[in-house]
């Protein structure tokens, strides 16, 4: 007896997708950290936005906290990739804690950033999502004034000190539009603004965005893995919304809802930054079970960029998985 032929179904995976320079930075950290030091090491915070990548470190001794006062006085302690406030750092040091810092570079540039403008006297605005732990940390890196807003229409309710001393800064996994409509509500009411040369949304933000709208166009459902908590990968799948598509943020292979096939030719399948190749692919295994899938890589920008380690573990050898 011969099985029922399965509906032809492509797969366009977006270019790029998945792990940035700063996520791999951050999990190697902690992998490294394990080598060097012996579990347990403490994170602060989950070191990415991923749970898989979260359970997989735990596995190997890592030991996953909200808050420093959680951590054993001395203990090794690594800080996530989304930075942390300057109060978290100095509890760091009254807990005598052996800090090593996993926040992404690009995020210390933009703490780097807001603190210049606030030398200056500069109130500052703050584009991002309050509650997100970049967010936090931005904000706590900051002394003086920092406002911290979303939308354009959160413009005409600030309150500075002086309209003609007004800087922004932004949180790094934005939408890249949306941020844009927020900046110029900023330069309509207060001219002199200043803000980064190149905006401190980050390249991987950028590349992964403009990949899905690319391929937007050829696609009837656009499927993002990542985690809900991450911020990055919400803006993917919101890209996918506003071009009418039906678009939907899955942790992993086993979310995928075979319902959703129902119609479609062409799906669109995309990563974010912090999540693993191997959920792609086992999304990708996952639709197979109902479909007989072609596989197709969209045409796209090859990232090239890789952060340098913390002195103290640059040259412990990075453990086989
Ligand atoms: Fe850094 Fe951007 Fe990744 S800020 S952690 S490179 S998403």
């Amino acid at each position: 007896k011969m099985a029922a032929a399965k509906n032809k179904i492509k797969i366009v995976l977006a270019q790029p997708r998945g792990f940035c320079a700063g996520v791999e930075r951050a999990i190697d950290i902690v992998e490294r950290a394990l080598e060097k030091y012996g579990a347990p090491v403490y994170v602060r915070h989950e070191i990415v936005h991923n749970k898989y990548v979260v359970e997989t470190l735990r596995a190997r001794g890592a030991i996953f906290v909200e808050e420093i006062d959680e951590i054993p006085t001395g203990a090794v302690t690594v800080f996530s990739a989304h930075g942390v406030a300057k109060k978290v750092e100095d509890g760091a040091l009254v807990r005598e804690l052996g800090v090593i810092d996993a926040t992404c570079p690009l995020v210390t540039k933009v703490h780097k950033e807001g603190r210049r403008y606030a030398e200056k006297g500069y109130d500052i605005v703050l584009i991002g999502h309050i509650g997100h732990p970049e967010v936090e940390g931005t904000l706590g890196q900051i002394p003086g004034p920092v406002h911290v807003i979303s939308e354009p229409e959160d413009v005409a309710g600030l309150q500075v000190t002086d309209d003609e001393r007004v800087a922004f800064v932004t949180q790094t996994t934005l939408s890249v539009n949306d941020t844009k409509d927020v900046i110029a509500a900023l330069k309509t009411r207060f001219p002199t603004i200043i803000g980064p040369d190149t905006r401190d949304i980050c390249y991987a933000t950028q590349n992964r965005q403009t990949a899905v709208i690319a391929m937007a166009k050829q696609v009837d459902l656009l499927l993002v893995v990542g985690a809900h908590n991450s911020s990055n990968s919400n803006r993917l799948r919101e890209i996918g919304q506003n071009f009418g598509i039906p678009s939907y943020l899955i942790e992993n292979a086993a979310m995928f809802d075979p319902a959703w096939l129902e119609g479609v030719a062409t799906i669109g399948l995309t990563a974010g930054a912090s999540a693993p190749e191997t959920l792609v692919q086992e999304t990708v295994e996952r639709i197979r079970n109902y479909c007989d899938v072609t596989v197709e890589l969209l045409d796209g920008v090859e990232e090239n960029v890789h952060f340098k380690l913390p002195r103290e573990l640059a040259d412990v050898p990075r453990p086989k998985d």
